[in-house]
């Protein structure tokens, strides 16, 4: 089934500091789907096409130049992928089995795979704080790529763009919720910001069925996205219906709830739940562009964003009062506790 989302212009909120209306739209979209479509009139026309193209050329690299720019291991040894590129088959989303029963039969994700085929590029962004308890997950070095041209500046301008909008949205659904403007924003300063574009190999993994990313929730506070080259993205409404995501064009910009967002509003803005399968409808893309003697990527330009690492993933100002408050404030913890924790269990080892 196909959802008509709202898209929320940002533009009198930006021009006033104050649009009622679509601050109250922001936070219901949220409360409701756990994804938001947002236009945004600072972002440069071009530049998410710019980046696109741009991390679609990095992907399309061979492997030993791409091998070049995997993060050194710990001290210990472990590999956690959490800055420079992550090679397919290395991720592991944490398929949420315990809500599959909710589903309606019909609407079920589809069977994940072991691993996910996809890769992906983490390039830290954004302030960062003076000192901290986890420096293995607050100070990671940014590695830029030196075969790609522009590589700095591009990246540079998407996270501005991405973070800025970002920043007003978060605005916005404090203010939705009645809630002082600073409320969201305040936790997420400082907190740690990622570029995170997913590359697909179609020729490979492009098959109609194909799961990219297995069923899954994500763990910061927001995922944010521009627009992909191919469709492919399911989410799941509160009411666990199934809608494929799809941004009308390169103006907008899809805005994702996640975990530790759902915990500071006590379950009124819920974790969107979500998946990414390749449908018949990439099928003659995918062909086409075989035909022309160049491999076809799937190129998604995400950002995860999360909450400063030395602050209580718990409800927070009105929150405190939410019928679910308690549950989630047994669940009671640092940012960067949870982050340490889970960093390595989403990572497969390779095995090559
Ligand atoms: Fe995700």
């Amino acid at each position: 089934m196909s959802i008509d989302i709202p898209i929320v212009d940002l533009n009198r909120f930006l021009k006033t500091g104050d649009d009622e209306l679509a601050c109250s739209q922001v936070k219901d979209v949220m409360t409701e789907y756990g994804v938001l479509i947002i236009r945004d009139p600072r972002v440069d026309i071009g530049l998410p096409n710019r980046y696109r193209d741009m991390m679609q050329d990095f992907y399309r690299l061979p492997v030993e130049i791409k091998s070049k720019y995997v993060q050194t291991p710990l001290a210990d040894g472990t590999q956690i992928y959490e800055t420079g590129w992550r090679p397919p088959f290395t991720e592991k989303p944490r398929r949420r089995d315990e809500v599959l029963h909710l589903i309606p039969e019909g609407a079920r994700p589809s069977a994940p795979p072991p691993a996910d085929p996809k890769e992906r590029y983490m390039l830290p962004v954004g302030a960062r704080p003076e000192t901290s308890e986890f420096p293995d997950i607050d100070f990671l070095s940014r590695i830029d790529p030196v075969e790609i041209e522009n590589w700095v500046p591009i990246c540079d301008a998407w996270g501005v763009a991405m973070s800025s909008a970002l920043k007003s949205v978060m605005e916005m659904l404090a203010l939705g919720f009645r809630e002082p403007v600073d409320l969201f924003t305040n936790m997420l300063f400082e907190g740690v910001q990622k570029l995170a574009p997913t590359g697909l190999d179609l020729y490979r993994h492009g098959k109609s069925g194909t799961v990219a990313a297995g069923f899954h929730n994500d763990l910061s506070a927001v995922t944010m996205h521009g627009r992909s080259n191919y469709p492919g993205l399911w989410a799941y409404t509160r009411g666990w219906k199934r809608f494929p995501v799809r941004l009308p064009d390169d103006d907008c910009l899809l805005l994702q709830s996640g975990r530790v967002l759902e915990h500071l509003t006590a379950g009124r803005t819920l974790r969107g739940y979500h998946e990414v399968v390749i449908g018949e409808e990439a099928q003659i893309r995918i062909r086409e562009e075989l035909l022309v003697g160049k491999i076809p990527w799937r190129v998604s330009t995400t950002m995860f964003s999360n909450i400063r690492t030395d602050r209580y993933i718990e409800p927070i100002g009105r929150f405190v009062n939410e019928p679910e408050a308690a549950r989630y404030f047994a669940e009671r913890e640092k940012c960067g506790t949870r982050m340490m924790r889970t960093l390595t269990e989403k990572v497969v080892k390779l095995t090559v």
